[in-house]
């Protein structure tokens, strides 16, 4: 296991997430952090306080309102890292196309995660919140990428691997998928970047692209390095697969109270509790977990006992879960709602991020162009 030191982030020795960081869990509940966090007073990106080193980017694929997988997995720590780092955080909707997606819906989803990402803390007076398809370059960096990415690598990703496998028509996308996510991340000439554990294959193909590109044209990009998350992967309702939205066991981190308790409600529990009163084994029920995560620890070794003693049943337990849920999140709700009734105010976040996005992604491009001959004026002798 990795030690976790005082500081915010870890550096990992184990092998396959040796260039990993880990960021560090903070015990603040987020309405508390978030409220110091987004109050005035902190300059902007173009302002001339100098963030700490390494530019950060991350993405999130548009699948409306965030989870709590999203939220525990990423958001949170987005959020932190607002702090000491100058942040690119980026709504994915090209990413989504390789995806079961559906025209008519994609606008809102794409607004309804903007409101999840600036409820939860994310500042555009510190942080560049965009969306990919408003920067061209990301795709243009994509083909550019092509030229350097050999296919094997890109069969050998696991998520492709899954996905491709429960396909008759196999789209191109879903293999070049990586490519773009690599061009999201290095057209930024980003450092770090903080996800999930399940995206940590991704980022090596992205050290790798840069590397290789480096090789052939020069040194332009640095090779990113992820930072994960200490909640790992969190698991959805049914116990067993990751939350995610396509698996239907997730519960949104702006639902209300009742959804909230019809949600949590159907969770799975340790299976060898069968009776109320059956003792419970916490360490391999995933309600406990959640309660790790967003209950007041204050309150978890009571829960932890009582689990134990088969004192408390699992309904009631996960009455104390639901309830904690809904605390967690009541400044965020009422944040998301504001900005839901404030369409406009949310238009103009992702426009202007989107300026200060395409700013950057020229400056990288034009060098890449160059680096690569993509410059035929220069071959126009005169005379
Ligand atoms: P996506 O949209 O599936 O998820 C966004 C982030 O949330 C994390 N996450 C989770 N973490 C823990 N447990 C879960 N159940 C859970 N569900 C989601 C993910 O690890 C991720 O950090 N390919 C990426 C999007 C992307 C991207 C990028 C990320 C595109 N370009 C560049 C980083 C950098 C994806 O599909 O994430």
């Amino acid at each position: 296991m990795c030690s976790r030191g005082p500081r915010r982030l870890v550096q990992c020795p184990s092998s396959r997430l040796s260039q990993a960081v880990f960021s560090r869990e903070s015990d603040d509940t987020m309405a508390e952090g978030t409220d110091t966090r987004t109050q005035g007073g902190s300059p902007g990106p173009g302002a001339s306080k100098e963030p700490a080193a390494g530019r950060i980017f991350s993405g999130m694929q548009p699948s409306g309102e965030a989870h709590l997988g999203n939220y525990l997995g990423a958001l949170r720590q987005w959020v932190r890292l607002q702090d000491e780092h100058e942040c690119f955080f980026c709504i994915v909707d090209q990413h989504a196309l390789t995806g079961d997606f559906h025209p008519e819906t994609l606008p809102t989803r794409v607004f309804d995660l903007a409101v999840s990402f600036l409820a939860v803390g994310l500042d555009p007076e510190r942080s560049t919140i965009f969306v990919q398809s408003d920067v061209p370059e990301h795709t243009e960096l994509t083909w550019l990428f092509n030229a350097v990415t050999p296919v094997g690598d890109l069969e050998r990703m696991t998520q492709y691997k899954d996905k491709s496998a429960r396909l008759e028509s196999i789209p191109a996308g879903l293999l070049n998928y990586p490519i773009l996510q690599s061009a999201d991340i290095l057209l930024y000439r980003a450092e770090l970047v903080p996800v999930g554990e399940d995206q940590v294959q991704h980022l090596e193909l992205a050290r790798e692209v840069a590397r290789r590109w480096n090789h052939r044209f020069g040194e332009v990009f640095p090779e990113p390095r992820p930072i994960l998350s200490t909640a790992g992967r969190i698991l959805g309702l049914d116990g067993g697969a990751k939350m995610s939205k396509s698996m239907d066991n997730t519960v949104r981190i702006l639902a209300e109270p009742e959804e909230i308790w019809e949600r949590v409600r159907t969770a799975v529990t340790d299976p060898q509790r069968v009776r109320r009163n059956d003792p419970g084994r916490p360490e391999v029920c995933n309600v406990f977990t959640l309660h790790g995560h967003l209950t007041d620890p204050v309150l978890l070794p009571d829960i932890e006992d009582q689990c134990r003693a088969g004192t408390r049943g699992c309904v009631d337990c996960k009455r104390i879960l639901a309830d904690s849920i809904g605390e967690h999140f009541l400044e965020v709700r009422e944040r998301a709602a504001e900005l839901k009734a404030n369409p406009q105010r949310v238009r103009e976040i992702l426009e202007a991020g989107a300026v200060r996005a395409r700013k950057e992604a020229e400056r990288t491009m034009t060098q890449v162009r160059e680096r690569m001959g993509l410059t035929w004026r220069s071959g126009v002798h005169a005379g």
